[in-house]
């Protein structure tokens, strides 16, 4: 049987490095692509899988993930598009040079890697990619503009993915998970505080599980479960759709 290649971005951390470890433990070939040079060749060394040194908000770093994991693996059949980060701010104060960024990592990147990895995932006849979008890609909160946008948007890239890649077998889904225990969601505990005037050990009750019917954080390894399922060649069924696991955030 042909091992299958997947391609992890914002794999030293958190939800990409649950889903690269999940993959792995799956059977597939796996490399992750970070910005964090250290971070990922650590993981890298402890799962066995190869790491790619890229900045992604950037037009070279996702032509050069693309490209390097066809050089080293051969082959591309899913990509993971999970790189992101968070800034709180108001609209009225926020910066505008992290909005470009945001967009351009959260938004711009997502559609660049669909591009570059498009003929790979043709030739794959089984191509899967799955974006990490948010509760935010269907909801949207105060003081996170780039954040909802860019989690919006990922949604109708995925849909317009489906609607091409059906006839080659490439699916898209956008997986729409609420917080989740993350290096992420740990910074903006200060950030949250400030901005909604309560007290630090306040935000996990009041903020993160403020609008869930399940009151308890999700765990990285339960988001890579689903993205797990999603790159299976079993998923091939599920495409141009959003697949919340958000404790039932968006259920009212
Ligand atoms: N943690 C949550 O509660 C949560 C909820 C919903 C969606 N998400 C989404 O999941 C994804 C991963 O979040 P996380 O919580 O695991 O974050 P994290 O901060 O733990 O990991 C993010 C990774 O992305 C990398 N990264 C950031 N900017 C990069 C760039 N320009 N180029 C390459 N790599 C870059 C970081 O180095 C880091 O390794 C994000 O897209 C986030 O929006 C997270």
């Amino acid at each position: 049987m042909i091992t299958r290649v997947a391609l992890v971005t914002g794999g030293a951390s958190g939800i990409g490095a649950a889903c690269a470890e999940r993959l792995q433990a799956d059977g597939l070939d796996v490399l992750i692509a970070d910005r964090n040079a250290a971070a990922a060749e650590e993981l890298a060394g402890h799962l066995g899988c190869g790491a790619i040194v890229a900045d992604l908000a950037t037009r070279e770093g996702c032509a050069r993930a693309v490209a390097q994991t066809l050089e080293r693996a051969g082959a591309l059949d899913v990509v993971v598009v999970n790189a992101g980060y968070q800034h709180i701010e108001a609209l009225s104060a926020f910066p505008e040079d992290t909005w470009d960024d945001m967009l351009a990592l959260m938004l711009t990147g997502p559609f660049l890697l669909t591009k570059y990895a498009w003929e790979a995932l043709k030739r794959s006849g089984n191509g899967r990619l799955v974006y990490m979008g948010s509760a935010h890609s269907l909801a949207a909160s105060p003081f996170k503009g780039a954040y909802v946008t860019a989690k919006h948007g990922l949604v109708g890239l995925a849909r317009v993915a489906a609607l091409e890649g059906g006839q080659y077998g490439i699916t898209a889904n956008v997986v729409a998970p609420a917080y989740v225990r993350t290096p992420l969601v740990a910074g903006q505990i200060a950030d949250q505080a400030r901005t909604r005037g309560i007290a630090p050990e306040e935000v996990e009750a009041k903020v993160f599980l403020e609008n869930t019917a399940v009151k308890r954080m999700l765990e990285p390894s339960d988001v890579a479960a689903l993205v797990g399922y999603l790159a299976s060649e079993a998923a091939w069924g599920v495409t141009g759709s959003v697949q919340s696991i958000d404790l039932g955030w968006t259920a009212r």
